[in-house]
């Protein structure tokens, strides 16, 4: 295989006439395969079935209260117990919710636009809200903001984290930056962990705005594919350091562990912040299903269970990853594409040749096989380089798995030599 950059117009365009080819041969098969979206596939789902096949028994509903009936608003305490072990923090800073983390980012979000975050003014009645935004990120993080009229910043995230240059400028000279979206491990969806150096400099900002508050999407904490995992310092510690607990809540949810919408989320946050939050929070709910944290408790027990247990999913993942790793690793040989290989968490990014993204994923919807959108990954779907596509390789089957990437990579090259030899013109 030859780098496709070295190639003269006559050699690309004779590779351009092969690779047509193949893709008629793929259009004749027919395909209908999804990459789209990281959901866990059967086979997760059903590793995970013991969960659900023990019964609750009647001496485990709570000595002081019952747990089948209203009530217990922050969680049940064996539940808040466990989480706290998780994330290693103390259990009167968590908060055990329903069954979506983003619902409890997305509450968060509205509770500071309708009652304001610790007595501070209301979003809802300042001139404009802007958010951080490291990209490429988590598209659904960008959707909240758009739905709230948030404006978005991009950031550009590095091998380490984000560029916490730009990140304390903005943060430290303007008053209307109030939030900033992180995954810190295993990054959706470049699979990136936040350095300690990054993490420490996080925990340095002096922010304009008493109310800006980092939204540390815990979401692959323990989502590792193999024994060596990457390590995350934990910004709780760092802000305690520093006494500045109040600046970051932490999320987190059995989405990818248990069962994604019927699994347990839940929130860490300094005391004050909790304070604050329950304000409202009392009012939406009586209680979360406190049946399902129980299930969830009984199950597992302790977060190192919780960690064994995650062993196990890693050993149907890894072989979908490493496929990946294998297909990808012909395309960057062509010098078409990077990617940062991760070590757990649910996606791959890919960066094809600029201006190659769209054409990619529409070359492989016309065929049959559905990516993530091209552009989803970044605020407003703005992807200036139209370069990064994501890859969810843990729905499919390794099998539709596997052709899906040989699809993308006739899709891609196609893409990359149509721009090389327009270039060549
Ligand atoms: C970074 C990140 N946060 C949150 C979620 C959603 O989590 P939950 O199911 O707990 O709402 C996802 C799902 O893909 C995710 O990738």
């Amino acid at each position: 295989m030859k780098d496709y950059t070295t190639l003269s117009k006559e050699e690309l365009l004779c590779e351009l006439q092969k690779t047509n080819k193949e893709y008629d041969g793929i259009k004749a098969l027919g395909l209908s395969l999804n990459m789209a979206r990281g959901k866990p596939g059967k086979e997760q789902l059903e590793y995970c079935m013991p969960l659900l096949n023990t019964p609750l028994t009647s001496d485990s509903f709570g000595t002081n209260s019952d747990y089948r009936n209203y009530g217990i608003l922050c969680g049940i305490p064996e539940a808040r117990k466990l989480f706290s072990e998780l994330l290693e923090c103390d259990e009167d800073c968590v908060f055990v919710g329903g069954n979506s983390s983003l619902d409890l980012m997305f509450g968060t979000v509205m509770r500071a636009y309708v009652s304001g975050i610790c007595g501070s003014m209301p979003w809802s009645r300042l001139p404009c809200v802007r958010f951080l935004c490291p990209a490429p990120g988590y598209d659904r993080h960008f959707a909240i903001c758009s739905h709230f009229g948030i404006q978005m910043i991009p950031i550009k995230l590095n091998e380490d984290g984000p560029d916490m240059d730009a990140v304390q400028k903005y943060v430290e000279n303007d008053p209307f930056v109030k939030g900033i979206w992180c995954v810190p491990k295993y990054s959706n969806p470049d699979g990136i962990t936040y350095s300690d150096e990054v993490v420490s400099r996080f925990a340095d900002l002096k922010p304009a705005a008493e109310d800006f508050r980092i939204f540390w999407d815990n979401a692959y904490i323990v989502h590792d594919l193999y024994d060596k995992s990457d390590k995350l310092l934990n910004i709780f510690d760092e802000l305690k350091k520093r006494g500045k607990e109040d600046m970051a809540i932490e999320f987190v949810s059995t989405s990818k562990i248990s069962f994604p919408g019927a699994g347990v989320a839940a929130m860490a946050m300094s005391k004050r912040n909790l304070e604050d939050a329950k304000k409202t929070l009392t009012v939406q709910t009586i209680g979360y299903d406190k049946l399902n944290q129980l299930r969830h408790v009984n199950y597992f027990g302790t977060a190192e269970n919780i960690k064994r247990h995650m062993k196990g999913l890693a050993e149907i993942l890894r072989p979908k990853f490493e496929a990946v790793y294998k297909s990808l690793d012909e395309l960057t040989k062509l010098g078409i594409a990077h990617y940062h290989k991760p070590r757990g968490g649910y996606f791959v990014s890919l960066y094809l040749h600029p201006g190659c993204a769209k054409r990619t994923y529409e070359l492989a919807k016309a065929v049959g096989v559905t990516l993530t959108a091209a552009g989803a990954t970044y605020p407003g779907s703005y992807d200036p380089d139209d370069s990064n596509l994501r890859i969810a390789p843990t729905y499919p089957s390794k099998e539709e798995l596997e052709k899906s990437l040989s699809v993308l990579s006739v899709c891609a090259r196609i893409a990359a030599l149509e721009v090389l030899i327009k270039s060549a013109e």
